[in-house]
């Protein structure tokens, strides 16, 4: 008679599959012509294409789905348009009802939805019911509460219009709830595409949709492949475009959108870091990277891709790594059992073929269990590649699929390094069973998620987004409702002068000509530039002259070329220790930067009024309080702490967003500089800043008063030039992080376009944005200057 510690080692697992009769019926009522939800109706494609969508555990064709035209997209659209007047303006209450019904027609059709998922894009059972429905709901839920509370909780904000939203097929219907509810929670009206591998189950939601009678035109799902998605891009009635896929198409959609005006969130590739030290708990650090990398195939944005284990413990983890992948199942998805499904099209098992072989070919050792992978369909096995260089394609390339590299490391350091070693920024996981280590480590790695002792947890109250190449914007709680409102006063026209220097009527003779500090006359001076801390002449030489109101030279400037500018940048980078200055201490140094430019009140005032012909004194005044307040902001923008439901703390910080290039306006020159430059600097960033053209004797007089003020060289550097010479520079600087235009001239589509080399964060703003005070003007400004990077910590036994 067997033992039962012999039936435990012997024990085989049975099938157990999750009964399918219930979809394939639905699928068989339809799977010549799925056909598209526009305007609350079942429509046919334009052109009559319809095109295949396979089942990837066997291959068989599931259905046929509708190509959307350029005139399906136009109709969807103009539905959309038609829609938004009512759904905008219906009391909160009235839409939050319609998301909750969705979240509970989510939760009654909770089986059907994930084994259609499972179906359609080959991810086990257990994750599509488990995981990925329940997620739904669960963002439905939340964002009825957003509608609920929008007016109270995001005042002077109005909805955008109609949103263009582009999914992919690696989570289809979470990707479509995590589009759709905040979105609609907005007010907005939707046109989303699922990706053309995934159709059916945002084809069961416009059914669910249209089954409780959902206003026609709020929600309208097209179907199709790229160039459906490309007519939604280029179409000029969406207001907003929102894109989740790969980071080559959202750098064309970048580019597409550069200068239209419409608002865009990016959410891209990843190759995130999961860095083991050497007190972590190593067998829960194997659960974690199955979850990590073979979730979902590994076919997962924020997948953590690559192991970075501390040396004295590498070898022991490769070696539970390998017992642990001998035991993981890969299958049928239907099968509750299974640990790893399908891949979702023979082009992306092609790829991750290819990517691993070109691994082996640059040294890598490649390891997979002994067992073999069903022959149907398209399946991976789950792949550990060791004595991987950092820089090795596999070390950089996001593969996904089931597979991940492994290097080591020494010091606390080196993990840092090595985690930032990539383009991407969109998660890292953190082992240790050192709270202290971990959370110093946590926000030295650029990311917007950055999970402890656990990987892959998401929530709605929770944001989700990249930094860097990863994309920008964020997906879920209050961050994420950002994404589909605007402030109200982006659409009032932009007065030139501000009212409070307006108000003040030029007083007697304007100022004859410039004085310097020490009396002397100004007009000879040549400024220089102010790069490190340093006052230093132009690289070529040239200066250009300052022309004042009443047509006299008030003096010459430096005319910055390329090389300026990348001296400027490094400086910047040299000084990013002040992003780890307490907030304090950069509210402190603007304060005292304050106290000195009131000193100088009467000769700013001179400067000011001599190149404007207003009442200089007035926009120093300004200027003075402007920089109360950002000092005041430095210590109170402070992060959150998000109510999500697992045995955690989720902390919302807010970090700067790093080196941000400044175009200032030409509009009150002083207080433009101010308005741009200092938020900037209260949150941590350094700047790169071109203040105004025509009249820039103002900010390159601020050199001494920045110099008293005990701010640390390279957190602001001062560029004067021309700025068709000087913008594209900084827009295409791929070391620079962000990129704020203020010049109202119509340049930023140029910023936009160029800003798609590293996917910087760009801001084009109306001069008024800086000049004009209000509260939700300081907001955006202080939104701007951060980055919001969620940290889970869990706690418990
Ligand atoms: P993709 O980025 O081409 O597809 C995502 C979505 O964009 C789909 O709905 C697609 O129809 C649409 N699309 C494609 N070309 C477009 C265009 N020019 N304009 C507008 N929309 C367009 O991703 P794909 O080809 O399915 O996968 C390729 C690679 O991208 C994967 O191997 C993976 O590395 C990465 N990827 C990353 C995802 C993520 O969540 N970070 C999701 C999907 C893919």
């Amino acid at each position: 008679m067997s033992k039962v510690v012999d039936l435990f080692e012997s024990l085989d697992y049975g099938p157990a599959p999750e009964n399918a009769d219930a979809v394939m019926d639905w699928i068989e009522q339809k799977r010549h012509a799925v056909r598209m939800y526009i305007g609350g109706e079942w429509r046919e494609p334009d052109g009559g294409e319809y095109f295949d969508t396979h089942n990837p555990a066997t291959g068989a064709v599931l259905a046929r789905v509708a190509q959307a035209s350029e005139g399906d997209i136009d109709r969807a659209v103009t539905a959309a348009r038609a829609a938004f007047p009512a759904w905008s303006a219906a009391p909160p209450h009235e839409r939050a009802r319609w998301l909750y019904a969705l979240a509970r027609q989510v939760q009654k059709n909770a089986r059907f939805l994930a084994v259609l998922e499972s179906l359609d894009n080959g991810k086990p059972i257990r994750e599509s019911r488990d995981i990925d429905v329940p997620l739904v709901a669960r963002h439905f839920h939340h964002h009825a509460g957003w509608a609920q509370l929008r007016d109270s909780e995001f005042p002077d904000c109005t909805p955008l219009g109609v949103v263009g939203q582009i999914i992919p097929w690696n989570f289809p219907l979470l990707m479509l709830a995590w589009k759709v509810a905040p979105a609609l929670a907005a007010g907005n009206t939707v046109v989303i595409k699922p990706a053309e591998y995934t159709s059916l189950t945002a084809i069961r939601f416009a059914e669910l949709c249209d089954a409780i009678g959902f206003p026609p035109g709020v929600v309208n799902i097209v179907t199709g492949d790229g160039r459906a998605g490309q007519y939604i891009v280029a179409h000029r009635d969406i207001d907003k475009i929102a894109f989740t896929g790969s980071t080559e198409v959202g750098r064309l959609i970048r580019q597409a959108t550069a200068g239209t005006g419409r608002k865009l969130s990016l959410e891209l590739g990843g190759k995130s870091p999961f860095i083991v030290f050497d007190d972590a708990d190593l067998d829960g650090v194997v659960e974690g990277v199955v979850d990590a990398i073979w979730f979902n195939q590994g076919q997962v944005c924020c997948a953590g891709s690559r192991i970075l284990a501390h040396e004295g413990i590498a070898e022991t983890l490769e070696a539970k790594l390998r017992a642990r992948m001998e035991g993981l199942r890969v299958g049928d998805p239907l099968d509750k059992a299974i640990d790893i499904g399908a891949i979702i099209a023979p082009i992306q098992l092609e790829r991750i073929e290819r990517l691993v072989e070109r691994g082996r070919e640059e040294g890598a050792v490649i390891w997979q269990p002994a067992w073999t992978r069903p022959r149907d369909g398209w399946f991976y096995p789950p792949t550990l590649c060791t004595n991987v260089a950092p820089a090795a394609t596999i070390a950089q390339v996001e593969i996904f699929g089931p597979v991940v590299v492994m290097m080591t490391f020494r010091t606390p350091a080196e993990a840092v390094r090595l985690a930032n070693n990539t383009r991407y920024g969109l998660a890292a996981s953190i082992w240790s069973e050192n709270i202290n280590l971990a959370l110093d480590v946590a926000p030295r790695v650029r990311a917007g998620s950055v999970w402890i002792n656990c990987t892959n947890v998401f929530d709605a109250a929770s944001g989700f987004g990249g930094y860097r190449e990863s994309g920008f914007g964020r997906e879920g709680g209050r961050e994420g409702m950002w994404e589909y409102l605007r402030p109200a006063f982006a659409e009032e026209p932009a007065a030139v002068t501000p009212p409070e220097i307006a108000a003040h009527a030029p007083s007697g003779p304007r100022p004859p000509a410039v004085s310097s500090r020490d009396g002397g006359p100004g007009i000879d001076r040549t400024r220089k530039l102010y790069i490190g801390g340093r006052q230093v002449r132009p690289d070529q030489g040239y200066v250009m002259s300052v022309t004042g109101a009443n047509g006299e030279n008030l003096g010459d400037v430096g005319v910055s070329n390329r090389k300026d500018i990348r001296e400027a940048v490094e400086a910047a980078h040299r000084a990013a220790g002040w992003s780890r200055a307490t907030a304090y201490n950069r509210a402190q140094v603007i304060y005292f930067i304050a106290e000195n430019l009131a000193a100088r009140r009467a000769e700013f005032g001179g400067i000011v009024g001599a190149m404007t012909g207003v009442d200089g004194e007035a926009e120093v005044e300004a200027a003075v309080e402007r920089l109360f307040e950002f000092a005041a902001w430095a210590d109170k923008y402070d992060g959150a702490v998000h109510a999500t439901p697992f045995r955690n703390v989720t902390l919302a910080m807010r970090e700067p967003v790093g080196v941000i290039c400044a175009v200032c306006p030409d509009e009150a020159p002083l207080l433009g500089f101010i308005g741009a430059v200092f938020p900037a600097v209260a949150l941590g960033n350094t700047v790169v800043a071109m203040p105004s053209e025509r009249s820039p004797l103002a900010a390159t007089e601020l050199y001494q008063v920045l110099d008293t003020s005990d701010l640390p060289g390279g957190v602001v550097n001062i560029v004067t030039g021309v700025r068709t010479d000087l913008v594209p520079v900084m827009a295409a600087h791929d070391d620079v992080d962000g990129m704020w235009h203020f010049a109202g001239d119509g340049g930023g589509a140029e910023v936009e376009r160029l800003s798609a080399g590293n996917m910087k964060r760009t801001w084009i703003g109306q001069p008024a944005a800086l000049t004009h005070r209000s509260p939700a003007r300081t907001r955006e400004l202080l939104r701007h200057a951060t980055e919001i990077k969620n940290i889970w910590i869990p706690y418990g036994e």
